[in-house]
């Protein structure tokens, strides 16, 4: 069964994801990690993309399919969270007959809900670690330690290309005019949650959770 992590850049995707896969019920596909591993191993899939993300646009539909597909054939009968994905009308379609084929479906998709103006903080922020990728913030989410990675002690870290003022002002355009289609679409269907995610990472992961339970999925 899929949950699908539907909202803005910033709005906790991420964040949520983690905090999930640490109930070690679930598995994990984000197509920006996946696509942001293939520029840093400078693939042809890579290359390809490394620009396109860059100024906050999308990839190709057919190219997040063949990355989707792979994914997905690896981790048929789990609960999967999919973060970033689907994130326009042809991908949703196409999925619609992936679920069909391998006899799969969505049991929620949880709209993660935060003001414009809270997003330029949360990703203006925003660092990760270079060696591990843990996510952290300048003022909600320091590493315990300073300076070094509470998940895996690296003593680097980095900021995102995508993430600078005039790129992110693309990447919410991209969100309002292709992907807030696709939760309408989800919401006709009955599938759609919208949940404050305005609130402390922990509080919006607790609602999260009573939504997974309502929907049937394992916690
Ligand atoms: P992607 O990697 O999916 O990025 P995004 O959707 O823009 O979302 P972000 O990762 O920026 O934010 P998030 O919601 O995960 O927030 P986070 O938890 O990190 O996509 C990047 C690019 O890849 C796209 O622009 C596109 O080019 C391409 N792409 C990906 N998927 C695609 C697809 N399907 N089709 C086409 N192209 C695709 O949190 C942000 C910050 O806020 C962190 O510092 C965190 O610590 C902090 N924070 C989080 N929650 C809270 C909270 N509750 N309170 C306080 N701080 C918080």
């Amino acid at each position: 069964m899929f949950l699908i992590l539907f909202g803005a850049p910033g709005s906790g995707k991420g964040t949520q994801s983690d905090l999930l896969m640490q109930t070690g019920k679930f598995v994990h596909i984000s197509t920006g990690d996946l696509l942001r591993a293939e520029v840093k191993q400078e693939s042809k899939i890579g290359l390809l993309v490394r620009d396109i993300m860059a100024r906050g646009e999308f990839p190709s539909d057919d190219l997040i399919m063949d990355l989707i597909n792979k994914q997905i054939d690896t981790n048929s009968d789990k609960q999967i969270i999919c973060d970033g994905f689907p994130r326009t009308m042809n991908q949703v379609l196409a999925f619609d007959t992936l679920l069909g084929v391998k006899k799969e479906n969505i049991g929620l998709v949880a709209n993660l809900k935060v003001n414009l103006n809270m997003l330029v903080e949360r990703i203006s922020g925003r660092y990760s670690c270079k060696e591990c990728g843990a996510v952290y913030h300048d003022k909600n989410k320091r590493p315990l330690i300073e300076g070094i990675c509470d998940r895996c002690g690296s003593k680097e870290f980095l900021r995102r290309p995508d993430d600078q003022p005039d790129v992110l002002e693309s990447r919410v355009q991209a969100y309002l005019d292709q992907t807030q289609a696709v939760c309408e679409y989800y919401r006709q269907k009955g599938l759609v949650k919208d949940l404050d995610a305005s609130k402390d990472p922990v509080s919006v992961n607790n609602e999260l959770k009573s939504c997974l339970i309502q929907a049937g999925f394992k916690i």
